[in-house]
């Protein structure tokens, strides 16, 4: 059962939900170790990713629950601040604990994080940036950290690190003074973070731009029951990508379409019809695409890194030709040698993927390497002729919640094998 047997062609008709964004998640969980009370996150699916960082939080002391989709989190009988092995090499987001737990426990066990296999994936910049908080940490592959108290210190990031970005928030926000965080992360998800974080009465300013000041507080306190996080725009981009490549028409409620203009900007031709409401994305497809031109990945609000497979396995059905260029990560193009298995045309130069767009590709029996690879994969078989085996639901599932019921409603012929 760990497979996805697509018969490609049909057509994706109907409405589909996102809900609450799996990296939006991640640290919002992380950051319920700064609060002695519970708290609820609204419209939360079993996501694989979610379910491993919130064991992390039970093997620490905390608690979860779900009721129905709401998920409760309560870090107030928080004791060991030694985070487990096992679970942490199975996600990169419980790097992002470090900060928390410095800021709780002034003192943290850790080891280097796992994660998707797409190339080195160091953590170097959260090491340093905390180090310039007071943070003392000796280890390699096993991580002492240790912290007298933290003060408040002006960070240059020398790349606009998403993790980075929370993790320093999260420790800054109970530190003495103020931390003046440079050259961050602007995406949605640090804004979410951050609205958060405020509504409990944390002093953040600046979340969705490059320069983010946070005064450090004594305490955080409970001043609201349930939180809303953003929905999850990668979602939404598959989702997207998948109805341009079988022809279709869709409705993608919960989507914020602000959320994906870099990729609505470059679907936005004259092959779909896109109509959009606070909370809504209506795609019609009106013929088949040709060329996507030139597409850069880059820090939010560029192209989304985690939607360039999608794109690119989207671009090898076109007619023309397309080139993707990969900034954020160094190896992050697993899908090609999987995509060629389908005869697709591509070609990898450096840090650029070279796509001859052939029309129609062909099933195959595919493995997804890593988890937008995957959903990458889907989004060819779902457009190909004859059917296609994607080996690694499992890896595909951290990402995508009922992946396969959401694309049956749709139409799509897909059943777990
Ligand atoms: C977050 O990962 C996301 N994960 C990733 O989504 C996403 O691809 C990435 O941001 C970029 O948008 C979560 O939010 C859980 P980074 P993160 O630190 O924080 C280098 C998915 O598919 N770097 O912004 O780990 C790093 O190697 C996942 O949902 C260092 O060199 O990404 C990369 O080249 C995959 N040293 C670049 O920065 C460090 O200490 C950007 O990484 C940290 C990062």
């Amino acid at each position: 059962m760990n497979k996805l047997i697509i018969s490609g062609q049909n057509k994706l008709y109907g409405k589909v939900e996102v809900m609450s964004a799996k990296n939006a998640l991640l640290p919002l969980i992380a950051s319920c170790v700064l609060l002695d009370f519970e708290v609820g996150f609204l419209n939360c699916p079993k996501l694989g990713d979610v379910v491993v960082m919130l064991d992390i939080i039970k093997s620490l002391g905390g608690k979860y629950r779900y009721d129905g989709d709401t998920l409760y989190v309560d870090c107030s009988s928080l004791y060991i601040p030694e985070l487990p092995c096992e679970l942490s090499k199975k996600i990169r987001a419980s790097i992002f604990l470090l900060g928390p737990l410095i800021a709780r426990f002034r003192r943290v066990s850790a080891v280097t994080p796992g994660g998707c296999n797409f190339g080195e994936r160091p953590i170097d910049i959260h090491l340093d940036s905390l180090r310039q908080l007071g943070v003392e940490i000796s280890g390699k592959e096993n991580l002492y950290l240790r912290a007298e108290k933290l003060i408040g210190s002006r960070i240059r990031l020398p790349f606009p690190s998403v993790g980075v970005t929370e993790n320093l928030i999260m420790a800054s926000c109970l530190a003495d003074g103020e931390t003046v965080i440079t050259n961050c992360a602007k995406e949605p998800e640090i804004v979410c973070l951050c609205n958060f974080l405020n509504k409990l009465g944390a002093k953040i300013v600046g979340a969705g731009t490059s320069k983010i000041c946070v005064e450090g507080v004594k305490k955080l306190t409970k001043n609201f029951a349930y939180y809303k996080p953003i929905t999850d725009r990668v979602e939404v981009g598959t989702y997207l990508l998948a109805t341009l490549n079988t022809g279709g028409e869709v409705e993608i409620n919960g989507a914020n379409f602000l959320h994906n203009v870099s990729l609505i900007k470059k679907i936005y031709n004259n092959t779909c019809k896109l109509t959009f409401e606070s909370d809504k994305i209506y795609l019609k497809c009106c013929g088949v695409g040709s060329s996507l031109g030139f597409i850069k990945t880059g820090p939010y609000p560029a192209f989304p890194t985690d939607l360039q497979s999608p794109i690119l396995a989207y671009a090898c059905s076109l007619s023309g030709k397309t080139i993707i260029e990969e900034t954020v990560f160094k190896n992050r193009f697993s899908i090609i040698p999987e995509l060629k298995k389908m005869n697709a045309d591509i070609t990898l130069q450096g840090s650029k993927a070279i796509v001859n767009g052939k029309g129609k590709l062909n099933g195959a029996i595919l493995n997804a390497n890593d988890l937008r690879s995957g959903a990458g994969l889907i989004i060819s078989a779902l457009g190909a002729e004859g059917v296609s085996e994607i080996i690694g639901l499992d890896i595909i599932e951290r990402g995508y919640f009922d992946i396969d019921k959401k694309l049956r409603m749709l139409g799509a012929n897909v059943t777990k094998g």
